[in-house]
């Protein structure tokens, strides 16, 4: 009897208990709502901001070096690094067609793309570069070196010749690019390095909104035929091309989507950054589908991704070990085949 009633008197607790706990849950989620409703409300109401909120995630972004640390280097480092930063800014000058050392690059600089020689943050900066390599890279199915990932864009995303391991133009890129990595440490890629990862959007990427966009928020620097703008001399561009003859190839980074949309996100129209973006997700989604299906200069793919298995969802060009077709792999919808990749990827293993 004593028993029965004491665990009746629990059983009592705990439902007032639940009660008390439901009553304050409901009290929560209502505040939650109702809060968020608002904040929507504020931001639709306010038509003419561009200015879009960046997560709150975006604290603590690795920066580069200060320039006055670089007094602790040898002269000759010191002088070797300072090289190195001025042929990612002014690769042209250096390595273009009308190149002072040699000509083995389409007139574009490294900067153009890895924009403030390198070291903006989500700028397709080279912060991680130091720390990660020499790693294992799905599209060549090596271990692959600096050396070889820096000819990756000389042979790509310049679409031009590699640059011989032991010129000084090499030991300059390299230094340069190690000095970046200063207090890195190994196998980290820090905070805001390379090109942020965009979310990707439910349907297919759509290159007939992105030709509105260009119109809007890139041709004006760009040009209508994706030319850009050659700086006066001829050896370098103010706006540089997005498509053509002198653009990157079909082999570069920038011609799979995502990294093209992430680029553009964080970084286009110029003076747009991390904490100032101008472009809404879509936006930069669809203006990516445009630029990459214009015409540009082709490259010789068949050594690359010896393991089909390892190509990445957005590669455009099959074949692939999923059923997706190439143009889906090219402008999506993307998830059905990352979903596929995951569960293969998985069951393998
Ligand atoms: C047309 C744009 C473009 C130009 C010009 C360009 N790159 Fe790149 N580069 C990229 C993209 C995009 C990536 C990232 C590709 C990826 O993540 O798949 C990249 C990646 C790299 C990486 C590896 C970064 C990492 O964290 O793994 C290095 C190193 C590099 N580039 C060096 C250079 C050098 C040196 C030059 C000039 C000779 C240059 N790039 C010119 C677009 C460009
Ligand atoms: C105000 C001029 C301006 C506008 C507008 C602009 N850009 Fe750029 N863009 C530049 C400049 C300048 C660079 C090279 C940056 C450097 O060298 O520091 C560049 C570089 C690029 C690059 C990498 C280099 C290349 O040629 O492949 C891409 C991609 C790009 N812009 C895309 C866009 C897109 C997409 C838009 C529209 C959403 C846009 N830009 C709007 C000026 C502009």
């Amino acid at each position: 009897m004593a028993t029965s009633n004491s665990s009746n008197r629990g059983t009592n607790f705990i439902s007032v208990f639940l009660y008390t706990l439901l009553i304050a849950l409901v009290g929560l989620f209502s505040y939650l709502a109702y809060n968020s409703f608002d904040s929507k409300k504020s931001a639709s109401s306010d038509s003419t901001a561009v200015y879009i909120q960046p997560d709150s995630n975006f604290t603590h972004v690795w920066t580069a070096p200060s320039e006055w640390r670089m007094m602790y280097l040898a002269p000759e480092e010191k002088e070797l690094v300072l090289y190195g930063k001025e042929l990612i800014a002014h690769t042209s000058e250096y390595l273009g067609p009308k190149g002072s050392v040699r000509a083995l690059s389409n007139g574009m600089n490294c900067q153009n793309c890895h924009l403030q020689a390198g070291t903006q943050p989500w700028g397709n900066n080279y912060f991680a570069v130091q720390s990660t390599y020499p790693k294992f890279r799905a599209r060549s199915g090596t271990v692959e070196d600096q050396v070889k990932r820096v000819n990756d864009c000389f042979e790509r995303s310049l679409n031009g010749q590699a640059l011989a391991t032991e010129s000084k133009e090499m030991r300059a890129i390299l230094s340069y690019i190690k000095w970046l990595g200063t207090d890195v440490e190994k196998g980290i890629a820090p905070k805001g390095s390379g090109i942020f990862k965009l979310k990707g959007l439910k349907r297919a990427i759509d290159p007939v909104k992105g030709a509105e966009v260009y119109a809007a928020k890139c041709q004006s620097c760009h040009q209508a035929d994706g030319g850009g703008v050659l700086a006066e001399g001829g050896h370098s561009y103010t706006y540089p091309p997005l498509w053509g003859s002198h653009s990157y190839n079909h082999g570069a980074g920038l011609f799979r989507m995502s990294n093209f949309a992430g680029y553009v996100k964080y970084n286009m129209p110029l003076g747009a950054t991390y904490e100032k973006p101008q472009l809404s997700d879509e936006e930069a989604w669809d203006v990516a589908a445009y630029v990459n299906s214009m015409p540009r200069p082709g490259k010789d793919l068949s050594k690359d991704w010896p393991d089909i298995s390892g190509k990445p969802f957005d590669h455009p060009f099959g074949p692939y070990v999923d059923p997706f077709p190439e143009s889906q792999h090219k402008y999506g919808p993307y998830k059905p085949i990352k979903e596929w990749i995951k569960k293969h990827k998985k069951s393998k293993s």
